[in-house]
């Protein structure tokens, strides 16, 4: 094994009350174990900075996800092999590994979940638009919100990793695709992509604009931003219109005009009358369905052939340094980030 060889780690200091602040986090250098049979030493090359980061700094969470003062802050990365002791991996493989924000680790290589090639796509599109959060786009839209051609699919945080990619894809079923996004850059992207209307979601009109850009009703919706958007969209969804929710805005959060009463009355008779199908996806569903997290064949085979052919248009946002990773997840928080929010550890 490389000669004692340690690792740096990001570690939650104190829970944060709020947005974090850089004394929430510490450095912090710990040594490697040695490998043992099966082991794989990896160093980590890119690191995925997600929403849920903020949720776990909670204290007892209901889905005991909580972590302690200490601990290091989980996230999927893109890492290589250094050393190895399992049969399926070797020096200079890249795979995609839970290692949190940490710049080494020493993991058991059944762990492992995938190897990435870098033929088909550059490696880190494995912690965005072929990994999870494709992987997500590709379940909502398939699964759940399944597009007719003509049919009106509306689509927030479209210049996120899960929404560009859920918008491509319903355009791929021949739906007319309206994206909600932020600022005149994204907006620009979002039209660039081909989506049929992008509608600010800052903007003051935001309900009548997105009123204007759905003339027909919206039949298919993906509840993929952090701002709580559906209270405006479902008065627009037509008869046996399909919701897939892929993420839970923050609580507190109210779309513009609309007042921070008990909406959910009101959310149950536009589910009742219109006879809407509304259906949670979370990361539990993938490893449900596919214990072997994200090597479902046939979402391998259809994202990688869209990469490959450049049928599938992503965005990355690459900050560098293991030590950015809290400024990385404030962006993130901030909805700042245009594209999937990575930390590259060169
Ligand atoms: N279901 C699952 O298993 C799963 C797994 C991972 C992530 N998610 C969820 O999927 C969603 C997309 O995740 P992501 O990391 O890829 O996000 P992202 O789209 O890269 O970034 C979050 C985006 O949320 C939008 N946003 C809307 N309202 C906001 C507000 N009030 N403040 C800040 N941002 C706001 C912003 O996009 P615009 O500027 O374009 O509006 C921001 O860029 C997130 O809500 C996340 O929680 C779900």
């Amino acid at each position: 094994m490389l000669a004692s060889l340690r690792t740096h780690q990001i570690v939650l200091a104190s829970r944060p009350t709020g947005e974090p602040v850089a004394a929430n986090f510490d450095v912090r250098s710990s040594p490697l174990p040695a490998l043992g049979n099966g082991d794989v030493l990896l160093k980590t090359r890119y690191l995925s900075i997600d929403i849920c980061a903020r949720g776990v700094m909670e204290a007892d969470r209901p889905d005991g996800a909580s972590i302690a003062p200490g601990d290091v802050l989980g996230s999927g990365a893109i890492c290589e092999v250094l050393e190895s002791r399992a049969q399926a991996f070797k020096p200079g493989d890249c795979v995609l590994a839970h290692v949190g924000w940490q710049s080494h680790a020493v993991v058991a290589g059944r762990d492992l979940k995938r190897k990435l090639h870098p033929k088909v796509a550059p490696v880190s599109t494995g912690l965005g638009v072929y990994g999870l959060y494709g992987y997500i786009a590709y379940c909502a839209i398939n699964e759940i919100v399944r597009p007719r051609a003509g049919e009106t699919v509306v689509v927030p945080s479209a210049a996120g990793p899960t929404g560009a990619a859920a918008a491509q894809m319903a355009r791929q079923h021949g739906a007319r695709v309206v994206g909600i996004t932020s600022g005149a850059n994204k907006v620009a992207w979002c039209q660039a992509l081909g989506m049929d209307a992008v509608v600010d979601r800052l903007s003051a009109d935001f309900a009548a604009e997105l009123a204007n850009a759905c003339p027909q009703g919206v039949d298919g919706f993906l509840e993929n931003g952090q701002r709580a958007v559906h209270r405006v969209v479902l008065p627009l969804m037509n008869d046996l219109g399909r919701v897939a929710i892929c993420a839970l805005p923050s609580d507190g959060e109210v779309a513009p005009g609309l007042g921070r009463s008990d909406h959910l009355p009101a959310l149950l008779e536009q589910i009742f009358l219109k006879r809407l199908s509304v259906r949670g996806f979370t990361e539990r569903d993938v490893l449900r369905v596919h214990p072997q997290q994200l090597v479902d064949p046939r979402f391998v085979a259809d994202m990688g052939g869209w990469l490959r052919e450049g049928r599938m248009q992503y965005r990355e946002d690459i900050m560098h340094g293991l030590e950015q990773a809290p400024a990385a997840l404030t962006r993130l928080l901030r909805g700042e980030n245009f594209g999937k929010l990575l930390v590259a550890l060169d």
